[in-house]
């Protein structure tokens, strides 16, 4: 990679296999990106083993360490915002920023959530796909806004659900998917291909078919097929 690429920094709560998608990519020249940082609010998350390893600054900071939610934030803050980054990854990072926290970051925010948004917000998306007999689940990755989930979506990817699924299985085939599209996904920001616009986030300039939009009309497409 010739050019230094924009400056992401990652947040992780535990395995961080989304994240070494991620620093996969980069590693391989396919991702424009420095990985300044991994934070985790986690001391035993087995993603900082994995910064490590790629020789990235691997930090932690616990909520137990500090006497509130507004401070535990701004301790987060003050160290996202040493890094300067360009973009916040939230790679599996299992905690509700507050309002303030997100519109600090508006824009520069982004997440990937186990399931078709706006299908499945919160937790044990796999678990409740099942319960429904779901014909098809996934994973989005979207800007983060202050209500949980519901920020505008960059990208989707569609699985079929198997009448022989347990959550394992389905979640291992949607977990493909997630190391699939969060790199394209921050490829995208990092070729400022990028715009928001009101909810909706547009690929050069209009909504396209990479972005595997699932729109509640039309019947998903699974990836891949
Ligand atoms: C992923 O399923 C992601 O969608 C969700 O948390 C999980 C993190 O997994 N937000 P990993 O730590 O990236 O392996």
């Amino acid at each position: 990679m010739t050019e230094p690429g924009i400056n992401v920094v990652a947040l992780i709560s535990g395995r961080g296999s989304n994240l070494q998608a991620i620093i996969d990519q980069a590693q391989s020249g396919n991702l424009p990106i420095t990985l300044c940082a991994v934070i985790s609010d986690n001391a035993n998350a087995a993603g900082l083993e994995r910064a490590r390893k790629a020789g990235i600054p691997a930090l932690v900071i616990e909520p137990k360490s500090h006497d509130s939610k507004i401070n535990f934030e701004q301790a987060l803050i003050k160290h996202i915002d040493d890094y300067q980054p360009d973009l916040v990854v939230l790679a599996g990072f299992m905690r509700i920023l507050t309002k303030e926290f997100v519109q600090h970051y508006t824009g520069r925010l982004i997440n990937v959530h186990p399931s078709l948004l706006p299908a499945y917000p919160g937790l044990n998306t796999h678990a409740r796909a099942l319960a429904d007999n779901a014909s098809w689940h996934g994973a989005t990755v979207h800007f983060v806004t202050p209500e949980v989930d519901a920020g505008p979506v960059i990208i989707q990817a569609a699985v079929p659900v198997k009448k022989t699924d347990t959550t394992k299985t389905l979640a291992a085939r949607v977990l493909e998917q997630e190391h699939r599209i969060y790199p394209m996904a921050i490829r995208w920001i990092a070729q400022k291909r990028l715009q928001i616009l009101g909810n909706k986030v547009l690929l050069d300039g209009k909504q396209r078919e990479e972005q595997g939009l699932i729109k509640p009309d039309l019947t998903p497409t699974p990836y891949p097929q």
